[in-house]
């Protein structure tokens, strides 16, 4: 269910974050437009895969798929889609809210999902458990670690002298606690490196 208003829209680009589950965000009181390229961060809570595109009228109108989305509609968009977090984009996004307007919200989100279905540069993108997708011009796939996790070839780790206690990277001077077996239980999955020892006994 969507707030389609148009409130959602003040959000600077450059510091959007969205959220998964699409709650809606207040906006903060601002007002810069971003400089290009545009970046949208994005949490991504596991393993994860999303086919992402950058979004702009050339792409548009290069890919001639028809429709009432047209270059002209488009001029002012130039934006990363990743079919994941598109649908709390079509609500947060100043110029989509715009663009949904005019030619209704599910028309919207189905042209777009073709657009970067086929755009060009377009991709699949898989990222690594704890990692936030940083998509950007020049390689919509691009992310980053969330912190306190730190990139490690493509997979985001939890680094000495941070340990992974219950699932949790962080300081643990007294150890993670003999409750707390220190195999993996949950979330099988290989992509959570732990590094270092659980226990360091203070
Ligand atoms: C639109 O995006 C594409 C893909 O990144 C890029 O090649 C093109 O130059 C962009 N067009 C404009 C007008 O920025």
């Amino acid at each position: 269910m969507r707030a389609h208003t148009i409130a959602g829209t003040l959000l600077p680009l450059l510091t959007f974050a969205i959220s998964l589950v699409g709650a809606y965000h207040a906006p903060p009181p601002a007002p810069a437009a971003a400089p290009v390229p545009t970046l949208h961060q994005h949490r991504i809570p596991r393993d994860f895969r999303d086919t992402c595109a950058w979004v702009n009228a050339t792409v548009i109108d290069d890919l001639h798929l028809g429709g009432a989305l047209d270059a002209s509609l488009a001029t002012s968009l130039d934006l990363c889609i990743c079919l994941s977090f598109l649908p709390e984009l079509l609500t947060a996004d100043v110029e989509l809210v715009t663009l949904g307007g005019l030619l209704g919200i599910d028309n919207l989100e189905l042209e777009l999902t073709a657009v970067v279905n086929n755009a060009p540069g377009g991709g699949q993108c898989t990222y690594p458990q704890n990692a936030q997708a940083v998509c950007n011009q020049n390689d919509v796939c691009a992310w980053d670690c969330e912190a306190p996790y730190t990139r490690d070839g493509d997979e985001c780790v939890c680094a000495a002298p941070m340990t992974s206690c219950n699932g949790k990277c962080g300081l643990y001077p007294k150890g993670c606690g003999s409750s707390v077996p220190q195999k993996k239980k949950r979330g099988a999955h290989s992509q959570m490196h732990k590094r270092g020892s659980v226990a360091r006994a203070h």
